[in-house]
């Protein structure tokens, strides 16, 4: 017997990866030093070092989303594993689960639950549109979910939506928490624990400026009770709770047992990139993506573009979202900035399609000479590219 399919002919070419700046909504360029990290020796996931790197990890979360949860931990995969974890854990099939939808995220959470047999039930408004806390206190009365979700950082819309309140509805109607801060983490202020989240999830490829792949999760007692008193196992094994505490050396239990293999560069990486938030400072990073954020609004502002989020207090300071100028293909401005400026920005995401072009600067990238970098990009394509409508 011989092999019949001949080694592909890209393969024996070396690999190219353009420099680029990741100024859309993510994933973010990655700081030398994160990249080194993950540039480390690979170890087992189940050697005594990595255990104590795991551990690392959760203090630095546990700061990052200012909670004293010990059931916290970096989950094997993007911000969706998170999001699939959270509602595969809390939620049995055929129980209620309300969810806020003003852009993709809701979206993809009601067909998650949906998916694995939840009754959803959602609060809708277009992209750009929040919830007041009346609006939110309505639709727990009237159909008593076990769970409510809320993005708060909207990056299809560029929207951070205000929590204060939110969990001390959830506690009266006994449902819980659950927030995406994915686009927001370390850029929007957030504090899980006084803000009476249940569960909070983040990606590691925003504002933490690690390599797409990890997404930090925490959930508290309230969720955890829910969790682990239910009656069917999760859908998913590789998801599964008992299963992650126990690997994450969360439950009490002498020994961590073989679960799945974590991607062991992907938790150096993410623990490098933890380490830069906790010694930059949360309050810091706050001040730092408000200040440049308003720096690009008002550059954007002064070229003639109007910002799609109106209140400026909405606004999400690490994705910025402009309204798609009269006259401009979206699709044609971008591919110019790519083109001649290395420079991505992208267009709206769901249903945001066709509505925005988003800017996102993020963490390292976070800077007022980025900004000009961005607002240059933008000019020079806006000078460029044909207007197609009157
Ligand atoms: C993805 O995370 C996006 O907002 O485009």
């Amino acid at each position: 017997s011989s092999v019949t399919i001949p080694p592909p002919a890209c393969m024996l070419l070396p690999l190219e990866v353009p420099n680029r700046y990741l100024f859309g909504p993510g994933p973010s360029n990655v700081p030398p030093r994160v990249l080194a990290a993950g540039g480390r020796p690979i170890i087992g996931h189940l050697h005594h070092e990595m255990y104590e790197i795991m551990n690392d990890i959760k203090k630095g979360i546990q700061y990052a989303f200012q909670t004293n949860n010990h059931m916290t931990l970096a989950m094997s995969g993007s911000g969706h594993a998170a999001m699939e974890c959270a509602v595969f854990n809390v939620v049995e099939p055929g129980e209620s689960v309300l969810v806020s939808v003003n852009g993709v995220w809701g979206e993809r959470v009601a067909e998650i639950a949906e998916r694995m047999g939840a009754k959803v039930h959602t609060l809708v408004k277009a992209p750009g549109g929040y919830f007041t806390n009346e609006e939110i206190e309505k639709a727990l009365a009237k159909h008593k979910p076990v769970l409510f979700f809320l993005t708060h950082g909207e990056s299809s819309a560029g929207l951070a939506h205000p929590i204060d309140g939110i969990g001390d509805l959830c506690r009266k109607y006994d449902c819980l928490l659950l927030v995406d801060s994915v686009a927001s983490l370390g850029a929007a202020p957030l504090l899980m624990d006084q803000q009476k989240i249940d569960i909070l999830y983040t990606g590691s490829q925003k504002a933490l400026n690690a390599p797409p792949g990890t997404a930090p999760i925490s959930f508290n007692d309230r969720a955890c009770h829910k969790m682990f008193n239910r009656k069917t196992k999760p859908v998913s094994y590789l998801f599964d709770m008992t299963h992650l505490s126990n690997y994450w050396g969360n439950d009490g239990k002498p020994a961590r047992d073989y679960h799945h293999t974590g991607p062991v560069s992907g938790f150096l990486a993410l623990r490098e990139s933890l380490a830069i938030l906790a010694e930059k400072g949360l309050e810091n990073s706050w001040r730092h993506h408000k200040e440049v954020a308003e720096y690009l609004w008002k550059g954007l502002e002064d070229l003639g573009l109007k910002l799609f989020i109106k209140d400026k207090d909405l606004r999400l300071p690490s994705v910025t979202t402009i309204t798609i100028p009269d006259g401009y293909e979206w699709k044609e401005l971008l591919a110019y900035m790519i083109k001649h400026h290395q420079l991505e920005m992208t267009g709206g995401l769901g249903p945001s399609i066709g509505m925005v072009i988003r800017v996102g600067l993020m963490g390292y990238n976070c800077s007022t000479s980025n900004a000009d970098k961005a607002l240059a990009a933008l000019s020079d394509a806006l000078k460029h590219c044909p207007k197609r409508k009157a």
